[in-house]
């Protein structure tokens, strides 16, 4: 049985920053408050040309150089988002058009801020079975464009980023070891965005009435957060025959750094084996994680053969661990710049288009 191990990874954060100054502008809230209450300093914001699909492509191309792989050997790609471009198509297609990735199968997946964990674990588990190679997994969100920015209970914790790992089969052991994947639907109304789905489609009341906004109950989400955390790390530890004392290091969902904090004393671990970044970043949901990972990799923290656990919790309401053996990319002598086949993506793309709307006309005179 193959192994499943992170080779490649790579973020993509908007420029604009958002202080909480900036939101005190807005809301009747302080730079004070929100920073006791929740440990945020700023987030990112998306330029008006900036989409889920257009982070999700920055982070996907600097994880395939990493990793040394060309967008054509991959055979899955998984994005992670709450906030997809469209309801359909998946913006995993949209991702896999213009990274040129001509035989990979692509579809998104709604586990809110769980998302990447469930998204790797699902590449990792095709990857053990034996059925795929090379997997792309990204968590990608452009969460202010369902911010109520008259809501000062949500619009001060969320940010907007991408973060993508590169997971590819080796036969050398290690990689990722286990996961656990959880959901309790009876907590379903405790963080939500009701409108434009099929239950509420778009119409001028449910506009009127904000339920194209990102709703939450604030502490419900807070007491499950503190409670799962825990637990999720500990079966996951236990499914991989380790405990925390094994533990290098932990790369929790970024959502409050007071639920980190009791996370650690639950589970008796330091806070420094904790990466916290939710700072600079606020919460990104599903790409929080890998952005906070990428992060740790890059500082050089990340040593092979550390064991790292990766834990999220989220609307659903859904929550997840999955625990690595960190090794980083598959030596090789080779270069591939994954870069440069964006441009023959991009050709790719249009002669497929020219060639459908030929097919269309000769269609409707044969008919
Ligand atoms: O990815 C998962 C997504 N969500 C989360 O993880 C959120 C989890 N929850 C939290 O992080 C916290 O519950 C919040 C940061 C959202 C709120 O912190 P809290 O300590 O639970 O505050 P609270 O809602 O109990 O509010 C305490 C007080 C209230 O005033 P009163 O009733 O005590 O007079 C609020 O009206 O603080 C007030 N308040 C604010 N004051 C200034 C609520 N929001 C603000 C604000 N600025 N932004």
């Amino acid at each position: 049985m193959p192994y499943a191990h992170i080779t490649g990874w790579g973020i993509s954060v908007p420029e604009p920053v958002l202080t909480n100054d900036d939101i005190a502008k807005m809301v009747e809230t302080s730079d004070e408050w929100i920073r006791d209450r929740t440990g945020i300093r700023e987030r990112r914001i998306a330029r008006e040309d900036q989409f889920t699909s257009t982070l999700a492509v920055e982070a996907s191309i600097k994880a395939l150089e990493v990793a040394n792989l060309a967008p054509t050997e991959l055979d899955l790609i998984i994005v992670s988002s709450s906030t997809p471009e469209y309801i359909f198509p998946a913006t995993a297609c949209i991702v896999q058009d213009q990274i040129g990735a001509t035989k990979a199968g692509a579809f998104d997946l709604l586990a809110a801020c769980s998302g990447f964990v469930f998204a790797a674990n699902m590449a990792a588990q095709s990857i053990r079975s034996g059925s795929i190679k090379n997997a792309l997994v990204i968590g990608s969100e452009t969460l202010s464009r369902f911010t109520n920015w008259k809501d000062r209970n949500t619009c001060i914790l969320f940010g907007d980023g991408a973060g993508a790992f590169v997971i590819q089969a080796s036969d050398q052991p290690g990689g990722i070891l286990s996961a656990v994947m959880r959901s309790d639907g009876s907590g379903a109304d405790s963080l939500t965005l009701l409108g434009g789905g099929a239950r509420h489609p778009a119409t001028e009341a449910t506009v009127h009435e904000g339920k194209h906004y990102i709703q939450m109950d604030g502490k419900a989400v807070f007491r499950f957060a503190t409670r799962v955390m825990g637990s999720a790390t500990k079966e996951a530890l236990e499914l991989a025959g380790l405990t925390t004392t094994d533990v290098d290091w932990v790369i929790p969902h970024q959502a409050n750094y007071r639920i980190i904090e009791t996370a650690a004393k639950y589970l008796k671990l330091p806070l420094e084996k904790f990466v916290i970044n939710v700072d600079r970043y606020g919460n990104t949901s599903t790409a929080s994680i890998p952005i906070a990972a990428v992060e740790a990799i890059e500082k050089g923290n990340l040593k092979s053969g550390d064991k790292v656990v990766f834990v999220g919790f989220g609307a659903g309401l859904t929550w997840g661990a999955l625990v690595a053996e960190w090794t980083g990319p598959i030596p090789t002598k080779r270069h591939v710049y994954p870069k440069q086949y964006r441009l023959f993506a991009r050709l790719r793309s249009l002669v497929r288009r020219a060639l459908r709307f030929i097919e269309g006309l000769f269609s409707r005179r044969e008919l």
